[in-house]
């Protein structure tokens, strides 16, 4: 079947760009920056068997310690000129970045004015552009002496979070009208907590359930404090990593029910914990994951196989419809939605324009079909530090040279012309 056609996005619909700070800034001290140089060795020494064989040939760089290394990262601290340049030709409403609270509050109880007086003015550029900022009070890196209390597991977790998370509100609250208050718990405590992927690297259900209380505290808390503070004309919620799942044997109910199970664990159940908490459901979407159940030694366990699959550069299978499903398992919550990441790593830019054209087409189908989708923000602006897979997996509309020169990228190009005309032509066999 053929697929032609305009597809025309309601009027107002926002178009935007995300980034985090830790992946862009550079010259940050934070619980990553210490972890990434006692694990990088190891990340590069274990690349070889960790990765496909294609993705080694294609990417040595991962191979090396400096690969997983974020350092200067994009200089980005330094750049916002040339970036809000890069943002603006994108014909953008709205960019997404995260404030590092380590920058802002060094020391437990000392707030830094500069950092602190960086971002206003990253704020009053945007705006004097008309481009409204979506602001971030949280993307997973946490100051070392923070870490050094416990963390998200400490018992004064919540409360030294709202210390920071107030000066913000009164720093730069008036002028910003929507707030993301925890970037992806999900994910969070899942590779920091049962996987150990992340820092702090623990495995322990009990332990990451504590940290999924305290973030949901958190962002419950965090939700008051700012309408409190500026009322009601503030849109505030929370980003979520919603991946869409499916049983690889639909027809086998143990199969559908695990995927149940896993959709809520992983996902649903942080959008239901919050939602009276919330003003808008943060999406983002990256892939589809194949659930196929199967033995491992005398226990029943699940692993992700997929049956016919395009991949990106890190293997992750492109699924556009899958934004679709998830797009529609979140109406029931009676929210706007936001997406609020959504992108690809294609080093080649090969497959990112149709990646975005097709998933636009599939975030326009629920819209068609009732889904109260109020925006999309691409993932991401640039080439990035990648957290645990460090620098080789690309992102970005725009390129970023070993002098920090952003290169845009065709793709960059082609996102412009569909955020300029709210519309795109959509042709596809
Ligand atoms: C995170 C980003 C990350 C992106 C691509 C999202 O889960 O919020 O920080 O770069 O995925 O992996």
């Amino acid at each position: 079947m053929e697929k032609n056609k305009e597809i025309q996005f309601p009027d107002n619909f926002l178009w935007g760009i995300s980034t985090s700070s830790y992946q862009i800034e550079g010259g940050i001290t934070n619980d990553w920056s210490e972890w990434e140089k006692e694990n990088a060795n190891y990340l590069a020494e274990r690349a070889k068997d960790y990765y496909a064989d294609w993705q080694v040939k294609k990417f040595p760089g991962m191979l090396s310690r400096e690969n997983y290394i974020c350092g200067k990262a994009c200089d980005a601290y330094n750049r916002f000129d040339e970036d809000l340049k890069c943002i603006k030709s994108l014909n953008v409403g709205a960019y997404r970045f995260s404030i590092e609270w380590a920058r802002i509050e060094p020391r437990e109880g000392e707030f830094d004015q500069k950092a602190i007086e960086h971002y206003k003015n990253q704020v009053k550029k945007l705006k004097s552009e008309g481009i409204e900022p979506f602001l971030c009070f949280w993307h997973w890196t946490i100051p070392v002496w923070f870490r050094d209390k416990g963390g998200w597991e400490s018992k004064t977790a919540v409360e030294d979070f709202m210390k920071y998370a107030r000066k913000i509100i009164d720093e730069l609250g008036g002028e910003v009208e929507y707030f993301i208050t925890l970037n992806e718990p999900q994910t969070f405590t899942g590779l920091g907590y049962v996987s150990g992927k992340f820092p702090p690297g623990v495995k322990s259900l009990w332990r990451a359930n504590r940290v999924y209380k305290n973030l949901i505290k958190a962002h419950k808390e965090l939700y008051s404090a700012l309408h409190k503070k500026l009322g009601d004309d503030i849109q505030v919620g929370m980003s979520n990593y919603l991946l869409y799942q499916s049983a690889y044997n639909f027809k086998n109910p143990i199969n559908v029910l695990l995927v149940k199970i896993l959709d809520y664990i992983r996902g649903y159940r942080f959008v239901k914990a919050v939602n009276k908490h919330q003003d808008f459901i943060g999406a983002q979407y990256y892939h589809h994951d194949c659930i196929k159940l199967t033995l491992g030694g005398p226990f029943l366990v699940f692993k992700v196989e997929h049956k016919n699959m395009e991949v990106n550069d890190l293997g992750w299978e492109i699924y556009p419809e899958g934004i679709y499903h998830v797009l529609k398992k979140l109406k029931k919550y009676n929210k706007p939605i936001y997406i609020t990441e959504n992108g690809t790593a294609d080093n080649d830019d090969d497959i990112r324009e149709n990646f975005i054209k097709d998933h636009l087409f599939y975030i326009h189908r629920a819209i068609e079909e009732g889904v109260d989708v109020r925006g999309y923000l691409h993932w991401s602006l640039l080439d990035n530090f990648e957290w645990a897979e460090g620098w080789w997996p690309k992102f970005g509309l725009f390129a970023v040279d070993k002098d920090f020169n952003r290169i845009p990228r065709e793709s960059s190009k082609i996102y412009s012309e569909i955020c300029k005309n709210n519309k795109l032509q959509y042709l596809k066999s």
